[in-house]
């Protein structure tokens, strides 16, 4: 059996299969081709390849995961079928037009935040559609975390692009969460609209940064105080806080996190990825 762990963030979609581990953008462009160029028609791109299109004034670049959740289905099934062709690309082809591989025996589980569970039964047939799999499992992101970190009981937070997820698990059952709109946007939002695609950009604005991340990391163990404090006490949930997200990554945010956290804490070791790895052994069960 081909297990899949797919992550579609706001920012980056991650994807693991087997050996085979992927991370690009979450862009989808089209744009039509102009006179002067050969052919006709309209091209398509997505990832860093959407992003090169900005290039083009007349390009249309979408984001198709706003906040975690899929905003626009087109653009999110292309970044669900690119990630499948990223890690699949040894496969046998049922449909080489359309870019379909035979996924007859693979079993994929994607992770959605923890307020996006009314849309869990859409994007199931959604990617049910697109792709054919054995079966497909769609899950709360942070889920992934910590699978990843190997436990089963624990509070997750994970600070992506656009939310951060604090979700309590025990013996591996969601039992409280929510999903805050303060993440890593909070942070670069003001350095330019895909400045959260070049780690340079923030490094260039480094005293700004470290500021903004201090101030997040206030909110969030401010939220996180007010999360744990509705948790009953005497659960493992309660005793550890595992954390993950690409938000860890910015300068500032983990070093301000762990002096305001007031609890037992562990950083993920690959924080953008966390939840893919989890996700891809969750399909392998
Ligand atoms: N090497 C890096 N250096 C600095 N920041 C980084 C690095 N890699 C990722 N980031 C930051 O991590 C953030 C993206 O994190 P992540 O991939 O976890 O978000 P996401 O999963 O796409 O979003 P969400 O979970 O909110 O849908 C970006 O803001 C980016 O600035
Ligand atoms: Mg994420």
């Amino acid at each position: 059996m081909l297990s899949i762990g797919l992550d579609v963030g706001t920012a980056f979609v991650k994807c693991i299969s087997g050996s085979a581990r992927v991370i690009f953008p979450s862009l989808y462009a089209y744009r039509t081709l102009e006179r002067w160029e050969s052919g006709r028609g309209i091209v398509v791109s997505v990832g860093e390849y959407a992003l090169k299109m900005l290039e083009y004034p007349s390009a249309v670049v979408i984001r198709p995961v706003i906040e975690g959740r899929p905003v626009h289905h087109q653009g999110f099934l292309a970044l669900v079928k690119e990630a499948v062709h990223r890690v699949c690309s040894s496969r046998r082809m049922v449909d080489a037009i359309r870019g379909d591989y035979d996924l007859s025996d693979a079993r994929i589980v994607v992770g959605l935040p923890y307020s996006a569970g009314s849309d869990r039964t859409a994007l199931t047939s959604l990617i049910h559609k697109a792709l054919k799999p054995r079966s497909s499992l769609v899950v709360p992101q942070a889920a992934g975390t910590l699978v990843s970190a190997n436990k089963r009981s624990a509070t997750v937070m994970s600070i992506g692009q656009g939310t951060t997820e604090i979700v309590a698990f025990e013996d591996m059952k969601p039992v409280s969460g929510v999903s805050l709109m303060q993440a890593s946007d909070y942070i670069t939002s003001e350095l330019g609209e895909f400045s959260y695609l070049d780690p340079s950009i923030v490094n260039e604005h480094m005293g700004e940064v470290e500021r903004r991340a201090k101030m997040l990391a206030d909110i969030l163990s401010n939220r996180l105080a007010s999360f744990m404090s509705s948790l009953n006490p005497t659960q493992e949930c309660s005793k550890l806080l595992l954390v993950s997200g690409g938000g860890l990554l910015i300068p500032g945010v983990k070093g301000s996190l762990a002096e305001r956290v007031k609890m037992q804490v562990e950083f993920a070791e690959d924080p953008v990825m966390a939840n893919a790895i989890g996700l891809h052994i969750l399909a392998g069960l």
